[in-house]
């Protein structure tokens, strides 16, 4: 995801520029929950679209789908409404990030065809039912070895299965170049930091392995056939939703704290004003935020 890769998500997400936060090994995701779920939340037009789409390019039945990385099991409710006659599994390594998708799934009333399993890609692969549909968003590039990590899931397809990445995409874009203080571009070197600390993270995995990250080719090579990809853009123009705002705010409040000794001093002045709440031209406050941010899809079968 280095390149391309949607790090404003993540970040919004609580991992982005979050990245940094992964970065640490003793992560801690249920911290990330609030910021999983808004982004879930501001994200759900992309998602609506993507899948379906992945639902066209799958005209027969869909049993069983595995939601792979599922995080706060959001996007696995979003795969729920799209397949309504599947049966989603959200897997996950964390406890904390499961118990919340069984809550949201309850409160959905969608308890009888949901559930929950606690995985860890590549060691518990195993533990996975078989699936008709694994849908890993924006989880395999925690993997030390994201080749391998492919191969495992491609191994867990029934027949005529389909392996779904999200991975890759467009940096989010959020204010105008020139926002009218400090030197134009700083989201531009926000995002070369960015994926300085996202290359970090990676290396820091275990069994970290460096691979080209061509994700059609890598799907190609674990045997499945057919790969694709589309691109699906989040267009939210200003004025954004009051959830949009808080995941923006919440994103660079997450950069200050994390590129410090990366930033230019005048890039922190300029990101201490973004952030100041008083100031009229700050993120809480200006009109002219906006939210435009491209996630890739990646597909294959299995023969
Ligand atoms: C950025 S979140 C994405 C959550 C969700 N898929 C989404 O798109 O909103 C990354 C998720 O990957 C999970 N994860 C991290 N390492 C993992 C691993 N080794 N195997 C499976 N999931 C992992 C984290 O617990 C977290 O829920």
């Amino acid at each position: 995801m280095a390149h391309g890769h949607d790090h404003g998500h993540e970040q919004g997400h609580g991992h982005g520029h979050g990245h940094a936060h992964e970065h640490a090994k003793d992560m801690d995701w249920s911290q990330m929950i609030p910021h999983l779920e808004r982004g879930a939340e501001v994200y759900a037009p992309l998602y609506t679209e993507a899948l379906s789409w992945l639902r066209a390019s799958r005209p027969g039945g869909t049993g069983l789908i595995v939601d792979a990385g599922a995080g706060p099991g959001a996007i696995s409710l979003q795969l729920a409404t799209a397949f309504p006659d599947a049966r989603i599994i959200a897997a996950d390594p964390e406890e904390a990030l499961l118990a919340r998708a069984t809550e949201r799934f309850a409160a959905a009333g969608l308890a009888d065809r949901t559930g929950t399993l606690r995985v860890e890609l590549p060691d518990t692969v195993d533990e996975l039912p078989d699936a008709d549909l694994i849908w890993a968003a924006r989880s395999l590039h925690h993997v030390g070895d994201q080749r391998a990590a492919i191969a495992a899931l491609a191994d867990r397809l029934n027949p005529g299965g389909t392996l779904a990445l999200v991975e890759g995409g467009l940096p989010l874009r959020s204010l105008p170049r020139d926002f009218g203080f400090g030197r134009p571009g700083l989201e531009t070197r926000a995002d070369a930091i960015e994926d300085e600390w996202f290359d970090a993270m990676r290396r820091s995995l275990p069994g970290a392995e460096q691979h080209v990250e061509d994700w059609p080719a890598l799907l190609t090579a674990a045997g499945l056939k057919g790969a694709r990809s589309r691109t699906f853009l989040l267009d939210l123009p200003a004025p954004l939703s009051a959830a949009g705002r808080e995941m923006l705010v919440d994103m660079w409040q997450r950069r200050r704290g994390v590129f410090e000794e990366a930033l230019a001093a005048d890039d922190i002045a300029a990101l201490d004003r973004l952030l100041d709440p008083e100031d009229e031209l700050g993120l809480h406050r200006r009109e002219d935020v906006f939210l435009l941010v491209a996630h890739t899809v990646h597909i294959a079968v299995k023969g």
